[in-house]
């Protein structure tokens, strides 16, 4: 029989650790391992702003239809104004295309079939490293997956010359997957000055830019962070952008997102929906509801848009702080080299330097959960688990201090 032959597949290398997390029965053990922001008392928070948009929703008690294949106009206009600082009905708002997707995995899915099946792009880069799910994302579409230079070993900062010089080698016609904001799992962003550089080269070299924005608010603000997706619009290449507000809006299971792909003019914008429609038709169908529902109040009533803003600043500060609080806990904890990057990383994650080994050692002996790239969530630290963690990390560095 067909499924008697088959071979087990490998747990996923974040989601994965997820399933072990909750299969560990010890009472101290801490998830730093996937991308999730939890507030000072262990949680994941319902945004005040989500919870009022929520309370007014359900009190129209509307029935829950189908939605259109790309989603509500109403979600892919208001969201405009925060990724594109656009505001929408005006001339330049007409080159972009947006759809609703489930979530930024399937923005990005949905942005490698458009390229490979619609418009016969063969090859992508990533970023080496990068998010674990890239390149598994981008090859299940049919692409062919390179890398580009960008946090060598042991580095404390993006190689944007590597990176210049890879693109600038680079066949025309390839798509690039670029970070526009905490970068994951480094926490290196690129230079501001670098991405006209960027941009420069691969305008000369007829790239593809694919922008992944997951985590808009948690580098240096909301329209900080939009920086690179708005110099690209500007710069008038084409390019396409896949948008997450599963972590601006504490929502991930609602699975709220958006491909936007930013046309040269109107009509071809027209063409560009059509297609993106047949794609969603013939594989999800339409996307939910309700999580998008909330994301668009939220956005277009000021009052609610005004709390959301501050709610993100709380979140930032909240983690920068918790970079802060790991440093200290570390060197109290004994570790003796410089820590001071941790501080510099941006976004949930800090890039530890850790080996595979340290990782496992950590997990294993202290149930402290990372990535065994190195990256833990720093969104998951709070007062009460971050001394303990400390003292792991430095266990898990030095086993046999005593
Ligand atoms: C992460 O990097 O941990 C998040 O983006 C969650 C995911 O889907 O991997």
């Amino acid at each position: 029989m067909f499924l008697s032959r088959l071979s087990m597949a490998p747990r996923d290398p974040i989601l994965g650790l997820n399933e072990r997390y909750s299969q560990d029965p010890r009472p101290g053990k801490v998830n730093l391992a996937v991308g999730v922001y939890y507030d000072e008392s262990g949680r994941i928070p319902l945004l005040d702003c989500v919870r009022e948009a929520e309370a007014a929703q359900v009190a129209l008690r509307l029935p829950r239809g189908y939605q259109p294949i790309d989603g509500a106009t109403a979600f892919q206009e208001a969201l405009l104004p925060v990724v594109f600082g656009l505001q929408p009905g005006t001339p330049r708002a007409s080159r972009i295309t947006t759809v609703q997707t489930v979530g930024g995995t399937s923005a990005l899915r949905l942005a490698a079939d458009f390229l490979h099946r619609v418009s016969g792009v063969e090859s992508a880069l990533i970023s080496n490293p990068t998010w674990e799910n890239h390149r598994g994302v981008l090859a299940s579409a049919g692409m062919d997956v390179g890398t580009y230079r960008y946090l060598p070993k042991g580095a404390l900062q993006p190689d944007l010359d590597g990176l210049l010089a890879d693109l600038e080698h680079t066949p025309a016609g390839t798509v690039v997957v670029l970070h526009a904001c905490c970068h994951n799992p480094t926490g290196y962003d690129l230079p501001a000055g670098a991405w006209a550089l960027l941009i420069e080269v691969m305008r000369r070299n007829g790239l593809i830019a694919l922008l992944d924005i997951a985590y808009q608010g948690f580098g240096d603000g909301l329209d900080e962070d939009a920086a690179p997706v708005r110099q690209f619009m500007d710069s008038g290449m084409p390019c396409l952008v896949a948008i997450s507000f599963s972590k601006n809006f504490s929502l991930y299971g609602e699975r709220v997102g958006a491909l936007s792909v930013v046309a040269p003019d109107a009509a071809t914008s027209e063409r560009v929906r059509s297609q993106l429609k047949v794609l969603i038709r013939t594989n999800y169908s339409n996307p939910p509801s309700h999580g998008a529902h909330l994301v668009s109040r939220v956005l277009s009533t000021a009052v609610l848009r005004e709390q959301w803003r501050g709610e993100l600043d709380g979140v930032r500060v909240r983690i920068r702080r918790m970079r802060h609080r790991l440093v200290a806990a570390l060197y109290e904890a004994g570790m003796d080299r410089d820590l001071s990057f941790i501080t510099r990383q941006k976004g949930m994650f800090s890039y530890s330097g850790l080996t595979v080994e340290e990782m496992r050692r950590l997990r294993e002996t202290s149930g402290v959960y990372g990535v065994n790239s190195g990256r833990i969530c720093i969104a998951a630290l709070n007062d009460g688990n971050v001394d303990r963690v400390a003292r792991a990390i430095a266990l898990a560095c030095h086993p046999h201090r005593k």
